[in-house]
C-alpha cells in the first residue's frame, strides 16, 4: 500500500521518531497505560514496518503475559491483561468479509482494540479513535505520524508530548 492510499499518513498531526525498538516501546508503553475500555488503536505501514512489534510491545505494557503472535492467520486474537486486548490483522479480509465479523462488538466492547492494516477497513472503524501510520526510515529507525481522533484521543495528547511526540 503506497503512503497515499493512507489517510492517516500524509495528513498526520503528530509524529513520534522511534530511533530503534526500545523507542517504539515507549510509545507502546505509554499508549497502554492511557488505554481504556473501547480504546480503538489503528495501526497501518509497509510490510514489516513494525505493526505486530509494537502489538507485542503494547500488550506487554498492558499487562499480557501470553505471547503475542502475528494475526495474518487468525484474524482476531484476544489476550488478557489490564484489560482484554483484541489484535486483529485485516490484510487477508474483504470489507465484506470483515463487515460480517461483527467488529463493533470488539470496538466497543471491554477491551482495547488494535487492528494492523486498518486502513483497508476504514469505513468499519469507529469513527474516534488514535491511527498510526509507521514509516520505515531505516533499519531501526521508524517515524510514526500518529492521528487521534475524538474527546478522548485529543485528552492523550499532553502525555504523548511527555515521550516526544511532537506536531508534524
Ligand atoms: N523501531 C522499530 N520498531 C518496530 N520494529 C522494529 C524497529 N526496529 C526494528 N524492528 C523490526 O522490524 C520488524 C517488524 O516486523 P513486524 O512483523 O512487526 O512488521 P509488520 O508491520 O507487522 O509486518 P506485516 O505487514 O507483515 O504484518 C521486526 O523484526 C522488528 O524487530
Ligand atoms: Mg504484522
Amino acid at each position: 500500500m503506497s503512503m497515499d492510499q493512507n489517510k492517516g499518513s500524509t495528513s498526520a498531526r503528530w509524529v513520534y521518531e522511534a530511533e530503534d525498538l526500545k523507542g517504539t516501546e515507549r510509545l507502546a508503553e505509554a499508549l497502554a497505560k492511557l488505554a481504556q475500555p473501547g480504546t480503538v488503536i489503528a495501526l497501518d505501514g509497509d510490510l514489516g514496518a513494525g505493526k505486530t512489534a509494537f502489538s507485542q510491545l503494547f500488550a506487554k505494557h498492558l499487562g499480557v503475559k501470553d505471547t503475542v503472535n502475528s494475526p495474518t492467520f487468525t484474524l482476531i486474537k484476544e489476550y488478557e491483561g489490564r484489560l482484554p486486548f483484541y489484535h486483529m490483522d485485516v490484510y487477508r479480509l474483504s470489507l465484506d468479509e470483515a463487515d460480517e465479523l461483527g467488529l463493533d462488538e470488539y470496538f466497543y466492547g471491554h477491551g482495547v482494540t488494535l487492528v494492523e492494516w486498518a486502513s483497508l477497513i476504514e469505513e468499519l472503524l469507529p469513527e474516534d479513535k488514535l491511527q498510526i501510520y509507521i514509516e520505515t526510515v531505516s533499519a531501526t529507525g521508524r517515524r510514526m505520524h500518529i492521528n487521534v481522533q475524538g474527546a478522548t484521543y485529543e485528552s492523550w495528547v499532553p502525555a504523548l508530548k511527555e515521550i516526544g511526540v511532537s506536531e508534524s
